[in-house]
């Protein structure tokens, strides 16, 4: 089996309140708001947030629904952290600006080798930043975080669980991992290049009750590995049910990619996305990136009434004069598959007050 996917694509997670979610991740991890959007299933209007590194590789978009009408209920069979790649030598940096915003954190850590510190976001989430001297990809420089110290994108993310056997057969036989180490609890899986991005862990936590799978503030919703194209997705779709995995979803529509989605067998739900011509950039300008509601064309005209259901925030704000321009073919993305979006940036953050 040729596995199409060598990355991860994004993670989706669900939080509280859209401002503290806002807060957190420009902030406190310093990543870029790079769309609004809208939950598009359901009967109630949910905030969609994008945030990722300075140039929208794929492994660096992070997603996030504020969640706060109904609360989740952490466990096994979710994701337990993300962690974000940081440079050798910053983990220090990272313990006093995590001091500095307030952020609670667990101090100095270390795992295969790297330094790492877990933190938690407002709703719960469990974020890392973990040193990594293989990470090549850019960091966006925002307020007090120089780019030579920002946290570039996904490093790894944990997934916690009762057993190991059964989610490993299906990382390794099904979507196309490679196991590459056992540390204490932590059973590590790379795809692709390996390293930075393209990495999953396992937490072995045999006791720990397992967590909701319905949208809930404090948990991660799924993780979604990065496929070239819509050809990928249904030779994943196929390969899935030719296994016995018969309960991948059809390819749907994300506007921004395209997904399948299938659940693994500790209970994460695994999406693949092919990302869609023009990526990010297909419906606003780069000096605009993040700054307005963004409504898919059978929303539009629902504008009003979804509004009225959201929570009023305040987003960072971009100085104008800066260009976009997309990589790739039909997908959006280069050959290597980890260069959706190139921006040539010419200006710089600056916190609206
Ligand atoms: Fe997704």
């Amino acid at each position: 089996m040729n596995f199409p996917s060598n990355c991860i694509h994004h993670i989706t997670v669900c939080s509280g309140r859209a401002q503290d979610d806002i807060d957190f991740f420009t902030q406190a991890l310093g990543q870029r708001l790079i769309k609004q959007t809208i939950l598009f299933d359901g009967r109630y209007a949910h905030y969609h947030l994008y945030y990722a590194n300075a140039t929208i590789d794929p492994g660096t978009v992070m997603t996030s629904f504020p969640y706060s009408r109904v609360q989740g209920r952490p466990g096994s069979g979710q994701v337990y952290a993300t962690a974000y790649s940081v440079a050798k030598g910053s983990i220090g940096f990272w313990k006093d600006h995590l001091d500095h915003h307030n952020v609670m954190h667990a101090g100095i850590q270390e795992r295969f080798g790297q330094k790492y510190i877990t933190m938690e976001h407002p709703s719960g989430l469990k974020f890392e930043v973990i040193e990594d001297p293989a990470e090549k990809r850019k960091g966006w420089n925002a307020g007090d975080i120089a780019a030579s110290e920002a946290a570039r994108g996904f490093n790894s993310t944990t997934f916690s669980c009762r057993e190991i056997g059964e989610e490993e057969s299906f990382l390794v036989d099904a979507v196309g991992f490679r196991k590459t180490g056992v540390d204490g609890d932590y059973h590590r899986f790379e795809i692709g290049p390996g390293g930075p991005g393209s990495t999953i862990l396992l937490k072995h936590e045999p006791q720990r009750a397992q967590g909701s799978w319905t949208f809930g503030a404090g948990t991660v919703h799924h993780v979604a590995l990065n496929v070239p194209d819509d050809a990928a997705l249904e030779q994943q779709k196929a390969y899935y049910e030719e296994i016995g995995y018969t309960d991948c979803s059809e390819i749907k529509d994300r506007n921004y990619f395209h997904s399948i989605y299938t659940r693994s067998p500790a209970g994460v739900l695994l999406e693949c996305a092919a990302t869609a011509v023009g990526a990010f950039a297909k419906d606003e300008a780069f000096s605009e990136l993040g700054q307005h509601l963004l409504l898919p064309p059978w929303f539009e005209h629902r504008r009003a009434e979804i509004v009225g259901m959201l929570e009023p925030i305040t987003v960072p704000e971009w100085h104008p004069g800066v260009t976009v321009g997309v990589r790739g073919t039909q997908s959006g993305m280069g050959p290597s598959h980890r260069d959706a979006v190139f921006l040539r940036e010419e200006g710089q953050l600056v916190t609206k007050n």
